[in-house]
Order: structure tokens, then sequence, then C-alpha cells
């Protein structure tokens, strides 16, 4: 593991004050209402996809946005890791106890999750590798995945061929700045990492297709 190039400075943002904030964002911008109930119908989708798992590990839970979704099947049991403490404090504070006492709450690391192999079902993944930009950490975090879950991966990440992504790339380009735009990835580039890692991929969802950039994989352990 000492050769992997940690790029994970943007983690140290999520501190008690972040945590509020996103939190708040997510309720009340009408703009962020709507991503997030997109965004959960997309979750919704590829855990469908992968067989309606019986127990998921949400990694990183953040402020739990995909909690409630979670936890509409009654007998799943349900894990939540995420490495910054307050991120997940706020997830258990503004879910209610019947939702929040469902998870088992982990203070851990992706890149070296701390339990053993093959503990899970189903590890759902949304908006964590997309800020990480080194494709070898991004392959080492896919390992520690394939290691931990029995059968299926979800893994949200902003993947080009698409207007967004399009016209980010084009903005970027008109201010002088071309190939900035690290938190987009070629669909192609992130299939390989994908398989490289031993993780199969059987399904694709699309937040809007053609529109957004975001899109979760659904991904088998083989
Ligand atoms: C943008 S939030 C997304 C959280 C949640 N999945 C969602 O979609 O709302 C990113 C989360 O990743 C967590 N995070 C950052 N680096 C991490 C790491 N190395 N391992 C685990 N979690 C990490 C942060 O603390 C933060 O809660």
């Amino acid at each position: 593991m000492s050769e992997i190039k940690s790029d994970f400075t943007f983690s140290k943002k999520y501190d008690k004050e972040f945590s509020q904030r996103y939190a708040r964002s997510r309720k009340q911008k009408p703009s962020r209402r709507f991503a997030n109930f997109w965004e959960i119908q997309m979750a919704r989708k590829a855990l469908r996809l992968a067989g309606n798992p019986r127990s998921i590990l949400d990694l990183p839970c953040g402020t739990g946005r995909f909690w409630a979704m979670l936890a509409e099947e009654p007998t799943r049991e349900l894990m939540a890791g995420d490495s910054s403490l307050p991120m997940m404090e706020m997830a258990r504070a503004s879910h209610a106890e019947r939702i929040a006492d469902r998870f088992h709450c982990l203070h851990t690391d992706a890149l070296h999750i701390d339990l053993p192999s093959k503990v899970v079902d189903s590890i759902l993944c949304m908006r964590l590798m997309h800020h990480i930009h080194d494709p070898a950490t991004r392959l080492a975090i896919y390992r520690e995945f394939a290691r931990v879950s029995r059968c299926s991966v979800c893994v949200s990440l902003r993947v080009d061929g698409n207007f967004s992504a399009w016209r980010r790339a084009r903005r970027h380009t008109r201010k002088g700045k071309p190939g900035v735009n690290r938190n987009v990835i070629a669909a192609a580039q992130a299939e390989q990492e994908l398989s490289a890692a031993g993780l199969r991929i059987i399904g694709k969802v699309d937040l809007l297709r053609y529109y957004s950039m975001w899109r979760t994989y659904v991904l088998r352990v083989d």
C-alpha cells in the first residue's frame, strides 16, 4: 500500500460546519432537493439491479442522504462508514431513531476499510470517487470494495459522453484551462479501472441520460 499516492486533502473539509451546511443545502435549495430526489432514485434502481442486497454498507455515508431509502427494506442489515465523524454525527442527528438505529456506524477510510473480508452483500458508494484523481488510488479503493463485499458494489462517478460534461469541458477550454476538469472521468477509462479491480459491470444507471454526468455502475464481485 505504500506506493499509493493519497490525494485525500479534500477529505479534511468535512468538519462540523461543513456537515451542517451540507445537510441544510440538500433540504433547502430547490435545485438540490430535485437533484437529491433523482440521486436517491438512481441508487434505488442500482440496488434493484444488484438484486436487492440483504446487507449493505453505505460508504461514505456523509449525512445519510440514502438512509431512508436503504431502510425501506425492513429486514435489511445496514452499515454506514465515513472518514468524518461530524458527517456521521449529522447523519444520526438528522434521522428519526427508527432509521438511525438500523445503522451500525463505522469511522473508517475507504482505502482501508476496517472490516473483515466478504462481510456485506453490497457496498453503496455515492459521490466519493469523483474526488479521487489518482488512478492507482481509485484502483486500490475498488479492490478494497471487492474485498469487503460478497456480491456487488454500486459506485457513482461523473463520466463523459453527455451534455453536462461537454459543457464543462468547453467552459474550461474557453478559460484557457483545458484538462483541468479532473472530477469527470472518461467512461471507457472508468470501466477499464473497475474491471482491473475484479469488478464486473452488470448495469449502468444514469441520473439523466445524455444530460447528467452522474452515473452509477452496478458491479458484480467475481
Ligand atoms: C460529498 S460527501 C458524499 C456523502 C454521501 N455518499 C452522499 O452522497 O451524500 C463525501 C463524503 O466522503 C467522505 N470521505 C472523504 N474521504 C473519505 C475517505 N477516504 N474514506 C471514507 N470517507 C471519506 C467525507 O467525509 C464525506 O462525508
